[in-house]
């Protein structure tokens, strides 16, 4: 009979299932938000502190957690997303401090005391951001997976330069994002239109 097995190979045996990790609350107070991250061999534990969308957060992890195992891991903010790991892609772009950055080597240890801001604090009061808003009119997604890393990076863009974007200069400055659906079109035309919102409503968020 056909097997999916060499001769003489045995089936490898299923991996135990990984303990669940514990989740920091965002909206706890500090002293009552702590979660700890299990160290893996070698690693040495620190506490680390810092405000998440308005909110502040401290946990026990391992010093060589990134930002973005922060965010979804211990405090379950998935919308940041993993596409590469190797800084290529800007699906894990968050802010730090008022500037994009790519979460996924970027070490939770250098936020100590930062201002992070992920997707998931970015609509204030119910109420879609600008930037968000325009992706929703003009398209600017296909899966989706991509685009809380575009929007972020989106909004950075206007901060630094200002609500009066040309075409060129939105397609330079979202280089560091790779959309694999979309073929950029409604992209950069939901970054013009979301750069004129933010004009017209300053946001709380920002
Ligand atoms: Fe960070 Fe791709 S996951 S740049
Ligand atoms: Fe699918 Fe951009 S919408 S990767």
């Amino acid at each position: 009979m056909f097997s999916l097995f060499r001769k003489g190979k045995k089936p490898a045996e299923p991996a135990p299932p990984e303990p669940a990790r514990p989740a920091a609350t965002a909206s706890a107070p500090p002293a009552t938000a702590r979660a700890s991250t299990p160290s893996t061999p070698g690693g040495r534990m620190i506490k680390v502190s810092m405000t998440v969308n308005g909110k502040p957060v401290s946990a026990d992890i391992d010093a060589r957690t990134l930002l973005v195992q922060f965010l979804r891991e211990n405090l379950r903010l998935t919308g940041t997303h993993v596409g590469c790991d190797t800084s290529q892609c800007g699906a894990c772009v968050v802010h730090v401090d008022g500037r994009a950055i790519k979460s996924c080597t970027t070490l939770a240890a250098s936020c100590d005391g930062a201002k992070v801001l992920s997707i998931e604090g970015l609509a204030q009061g119910g109420k879609l951001h600008p930037m968000q808003e325009a992706f929703r009119e003009h398209h600017g997604l296909q899966c989706g997976f991509c685009t809380p890393g575009m929007i972020m990076a989106a909004v950075d863009i206007v901060q630094r330069r200002g609500s009066g974007l040309s075409e060129e200069v939105v397609r330079a400055d979202l280089e560091g994002n790779i959309c694999r659906c979309t073929g950029y079109h409604n992209i950069v035309a939901a970054v013009l239109a979301g750069a004129a919102g933010m004009a017209a409503k300053p946001h709380a968020a920002e």
